[in-house]
């Protein structure tokens, strides 16, 4: 840290960071240097602000440093701290998983709206085989989530619903890791289980589940290289590219998903920008669902398809 001889209590150090990661285009600079700071002192973020005169030791100021630096560079700050707030959650993440997303609590709410006090009852199918745990009488309520990265939907849903089973499918083993390490963090992990796989082929068809939660990979090819750099080049790409018009995957996820629901169970998937009314369409032509809707998130963007599997 250049400049006159001071000391440097904490509240000097925000405001030098701060200007610093304004001057180098640092997203959300003031915030970024809070965390930061917040986690080399193993503080929160209001703990800051209650001790703002307290000088740091030199050891304290190298290790700033050195996440300044790298923040600078582009690593994500959820990376520097090996943490992300989703849900008012404290979720682990790693290089392996996406960083959740703010405008993904919508999927949570979306199905949570219409789950709340639902009683599916005598409706509900037998637990599919491989299922294990969730086989048991009296819990009936099955939900699944395809890609969960570091579990923060399927986590969530779990926190809120806590009648509800649920099978979380990613086709990363070192996301997945992380997913069952935040589900047992965050008290889920007898209700929450999860399996690697591609999508919907660990599984035959069969009205298994009440709820499916989607929120896969679906960045366009044409939207890759304007892609941050602390995106594109820090956060994985199969958590990412969605191929040529971003729906490679969710297409043929919503062509096969109806087969996994059960009669009256609820779909809701993430979408990028522009890309809802195609996910209604797939949605639509396989003539399973009696409603179909899309969500807006707090931009106002279309952000999340919901459909309820027809009734029997
Ligand atoms: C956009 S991220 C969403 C992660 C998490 N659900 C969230 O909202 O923060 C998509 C996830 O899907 C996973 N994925 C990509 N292709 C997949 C596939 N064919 N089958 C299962 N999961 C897949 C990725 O590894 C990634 O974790």
């Amino acid at each position: 840290m250049a400049g006159p001889p001071q000391t440097w209590t904490i509240l000097a150090v925000l405001k030098w960071t701060t200007r610093y990661f304004q001057d180098k285009g640092v997203s959300e600079p003031r915030a970024s240097a809070e965390v930061l700071l917040a986690h080399v002192l193993g503080l929160s973020r209001l703990e800051l602000y209650l001790r703002h005169d307290q000088p740091l030791t030199p050891e304290e100021l190298a290790a700033y440093k050195a996440l300044i630096r790298r923040r600078v560079r582009g690593e994500p700050t959820a990376y520097l701290t090996g943490h992300k707030e989703f849900w008012s959650l404290d979720f682990l993440v790693s290089p392996a998983t996406l960083i959740p997303r703010p405008e993904t609590e919508l999927l949570v709410e979306s199905l949570l709206e219409v789950l709340r006090g639902r009683q599916f009852g005598a409706e509900v199918p037998p637990a599919p085989p491989g299922a294990g745990e969730q086989n048991r009488p009296g819990i009936p309520l099955l939900g699944l989530e395809v890609g969960v990265g570091s579990g923060a939907v399927i986590i969530a849903l779990a926190r809120e619903l806590p009648r509800w089973r649920w099978l979380g499918v990613e086709l990363s083993a070192p996301a997945l890791e992380v997913a069952r390490t935040n589900a047992a963090r965050l008290g889920v992990a007898p209700r929450v289980q999860f399996i690697q796989g591609n999508l919907l082929g660990f599984l035959k068809p069969g009205p298994w589940f009440q709820a499916v939660a989607a929120n896969l990979p679906y960045v366009p090819a044409r939207d890759w290289a304007t892609l941050p750099v602390e995106i594109r080049e820090y956060e994985p790409r199969e958590a990412l590219w969605g191929g040529e018009d971003g729906l490679a995957l969710v297409k043929p996820f919503c062509a096969e998903v109806h087969r996994f629901l059960a009669p009256g169970g609820w779909l809701a998937v993430e979408v990028g920008q522009g890309q809802a009314e195609a996910v209604r369409a797939s949605l639509s032509d396989t003539r399973a669902y009696e409603g179909i809707a899309t969500l807006r998130d707090y931009q106002g963007i279309p952000r999340v398809v919901r459909a309820r599997r027809q009734p029997a």
